[in-house]
């Protein structure tokens, strides 16, 4: 044989034997799942012929299967199929070996390595090729990092602290429940750190952290803020009008904050001097724990319910609320009105049925009277 085509064909046969080396077709697209969904990554090869594919869990270093045979020690079922699974497609010479981890958990992300076992060939010449898979997880709070509760005193420096995890990591956003502004100036902060600086009580309130990474849901935390000071009274109205001597009720309203909660007493005018009153017969004292409207946070409204108003009862009332950091008072007046006042006043129709009652009776005594002249007369 001519040399030259000896050489020829050694070459051409080198360049055959070469093109037949089992290889892996194109990257490993990476996968990005939630977490508690399926995942799957594929691995591609040409010419395998005897060759075993192989996929490893880089992080962890397990061998997860040789072909479609699984590996792991622990595979266990989920819904009826297997926690891992190879499945092979082929497709003219490419055979795909498609990786599936099923109700997939954080520690299932990371780098996994598929590898092409060639028993003529030195391990370290094998073909390997990488891929990622990323396990999405929504947001939690750690409620052992986060603020719950903070209490400070006025003019004091604090911060309130969200700690949220998930993956890709929360943006952190703060804002005041009653729609306000935060300490800061503004109504909505992006940190996971809300600084609180200068606090003054009308930093009192509900703050609410939102955790949100896109992955449904987002979560949610609410914190208090509870600024120590001295309590302070305001009335509904400052004066409350009530006719007298028919069963007829003086309502008297006083709203009332402090930190920490004031105790509230009612005191009523009596000869130039104070009475305390009490919840009995003839008073009785109510706090409202009803979600009000008109309530801003940290406050709380009180009711003296003054029962059967009589003459006497037309004076100045006081209501009173003490804590360790001070003491404050308001004062409502009862005064006569010819009319019943109020939303629990007798209808109209009856109350002029009741006049009329009373002007009926108001006759009795002239007609006796009337009668006695004629008797007289007689
Ligand atoms: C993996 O391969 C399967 C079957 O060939 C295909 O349906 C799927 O889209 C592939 N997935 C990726 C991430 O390439
Ligand atoms: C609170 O912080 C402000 C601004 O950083 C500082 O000027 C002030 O002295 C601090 N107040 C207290 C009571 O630490
Ligand atoms: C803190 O707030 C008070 C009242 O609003 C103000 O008078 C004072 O200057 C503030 N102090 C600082 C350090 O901002
Ligand atoms: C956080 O907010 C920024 C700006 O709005 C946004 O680009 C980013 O995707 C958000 N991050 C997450 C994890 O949602």
């Amino acid at each position: 044989m001519d040399n030259r085509i000896y050489f020829v064909l050694v070459a051409l046969c080198a360049a055959l034997v070469k093109a037949q080396d089992p290889e892996i077709v194109d990257e490993i697209w990476p996968e990005v799942q939630q977490v508690g969904r399926t995942g799957r990554i594929n691995c591609t090869v040409t010419n395998k012929q005897t060759s075993v594919v192989m996929w490893e869990h880089v992080d962890t270093g397990e061998q997860i299967s040789r072909d479609t045979d699984i590996e792991m020690q622990l595979n266990p079922m989920i819904g009826g199929l297997r926690k891992y699974e190879v499945q092979k497609r082929s497709s003219g010479d490419r055979e795909t070996f498609m990786l599936i981890i099923r109700r997939l958990v954080e520690t299932d992300a990371g780098t996994y390595k598929c590898t092409i076992r060639i028993t003529a060939v030195a391990y370290d010449q094998w073909p390997t090729k990488l891929g990622k898979i990323t396990v999405q997880v929504p947001p939690t709070i750690r409620p052992g990092e986060t603020t719950a509760v903070l209490q400070i005193d006025q003019g004091q420096n604090s911060s309130l602290i969200c700690a949220a995890s998930g993956i890709p990591s929360p943006n952190i956003t703060w804002t005041k429940s009653d729609g306000g502004f935060l300490p800061v100036g503004v109504a909505q902060y992006r940190s996971h750190i809300l600084p609180m600086t200068n606090v003054t009580v009308a930093d009192m309130g509900v703050y609410r952290c939102v955790a949100d990474n896109n992955i449904k849901p987002p979560a949610e935390h609410l914190a208090q803020v509870l600024i120590f000071h001295a309590p302070a009274t305001r009335v509904v109205q400052n004066s409350v009008g009530q006719a007298q001597n028919r069963r007829f009720d003086g309502k008297l309203e006083c709203i009332v904050k402090g930190h920490p909660e004031p105790t509230v007493t009612f005191e009523r005018l009596i000869n130039q001097g104070r009475a305390p009153l009490n919840d009995d017969d003839k008073y009785e004292i109510n706090k409202q724990t009803t979600d009000n409207q008109n309530l801003k946070a940290g406050e709380q409204w009180y009711t003296l319910k003054v029962k059967n108003v009589q003459a006497n009862d037309f004076t100045d009332y006081y209501c009173i609320a003490t804590n360790v950091n001070g003491r404050h008072e308001s004062t409502i007046t009862l005064f006569e009105t010819m009319e019943c006042q109020g939303p629990n006043c007798p209808s109209l129709p009856s109350a002029r049925a009741s006049l009329l009652r009373l002007s009926a009776l108001a006759f009795i005594p002239t007609i006796l009277l009337l009668l006695r002249h004629i008797v007289l007369a007689r």
